[in-house]
């Protein structure tokens, strides 16, 4: 199904929804029009994977949630234990096993100026199906992007409902015929519209540093530590998209698509390597599936 079939059918009226203190239908219209991340966009948010009715590492959401938090000076109102038990209880609600939980902060109910209110912040949640299969050629086969600048503000690592220069970004590649599109800064590749990249030349891995300039992904993270455990030297460094089309392996990774190869740039074929059995991306996705998915970590 394409986003737009999805959009425009009841699927999003489904599962659970929280808002305003208190559980309600995903359809109620709950959210006054003076929330400030209506009106502004002034929040963060989260986005977890459910499998098997469990979210996976979890743990580095809510630390980053926190630091998104405090990076836009926003007060959470409520403790991370009781957050972190909003979402169990969600998910439990929900009673799906496969599914995302999407949550948002907004600086609260108040009416519209620029200036911070002295309201309680508003926390919002959904709990949606997902069929993780939609992902599965992906996952498997690769994905052909395009490219263009990087036109967002300078702190990207904060996850803010700010959204603009993504979405615009994404959709411009679909008009295009493409899936997605790559970020570049400077000369320099950043990340993808929702989900972070990586390089691979000779056996060692390369990523953005983790700085102002990119999300701190989850799956970034996990990846990371899972390559230098095995002991796969890994570079955040910088790279360009001349570096991209030269490398061996490129590859995208965030909590929905997981790990996915990349093997078209603007129609030319990169990362050869990427889609063999021995690559660095087919190991990142079976360790993924036996100690992310299956709970083995
Ligand atoms: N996006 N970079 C950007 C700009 C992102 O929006 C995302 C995730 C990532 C990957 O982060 P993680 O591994 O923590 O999912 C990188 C989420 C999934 C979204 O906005 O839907």
């Amino acid at each position: 199904m394409s986003n737009i079939e999805r959009m425009n059918g009841s699927e999003w009226q489904e599962g659970v929804a929280y808002a305003r203190g208190r559980f309600v239908e995903p359809g109620d219209a709950v959210i006054p029009i003076e929330d400030r991340a209506h009106q502004f966009g002034d929040g963060i948010y989260e986005v977890i994977r459910v499998i098997g009715g469990r979210p996976l590492l979890i743990d580095y959401h809510m630390e980053r949630f926190e630091i998104s938090a405090k990076a836009i000076k926003l007060r959470l109102d409520r403790s991370m234990d009781n957050l972190r038990q909003l979402v169990l209880d969600a998910i439990a609600r929900s009673g799906y096993d496969d599914a995302q939980v999407y949550f948002q902060l907004s600086r609260g109910l108040a009416r519209r100026e620029h200036s911070f209110p002295d309201v309680p912040s508003h926390l919002s949640l959904t709990v949606r199906r997902m069929d993780d299969s939609v992902f599965e050629g992906a996952r498997k086969h690769g994905l052909s992007m395009t490219w263009t600048e990087d036109v967002r503000w300078k702190y990207c690592y904060i996850k803010s409902l700010n959204l603009l220069p993504n979405v615009m970004a994404k959709q411009a590649a679909l008009d295009e015929g493409y899936q997605d599109a790559i970020f570049v800064r400077d000369g320099f590749v950043t990340e993808c519209t929702s989900s972070n990249i990586a390089i691979v030349k000779g056996q060692t891995v390369y990523t953005h540093p983790a700085n102002e300039r990119v999300l701190h992904g989850v799956t970034r993270r996990f990846a990371l530590k899972y390559l230098r455990e095995a002991g796969v030297e890994v570079r955040e460094e910088m790279f360009t998209m001349e570096d991209l089309m030269q490398a061996d392996e490129v590859f995208t990774m965030s909590t929905i698509i997981e790990f996915a190869p990349v093997i078209k740039v603007n129609g030319t074929d990169v990362g050869v390597k990427t889609t063999s059995s021995d690559s660095v991306l087919r190991r990142l996705q079976s360790a993924y599936q036996s100690q992310i998915k299956r709970n083995e970590h």
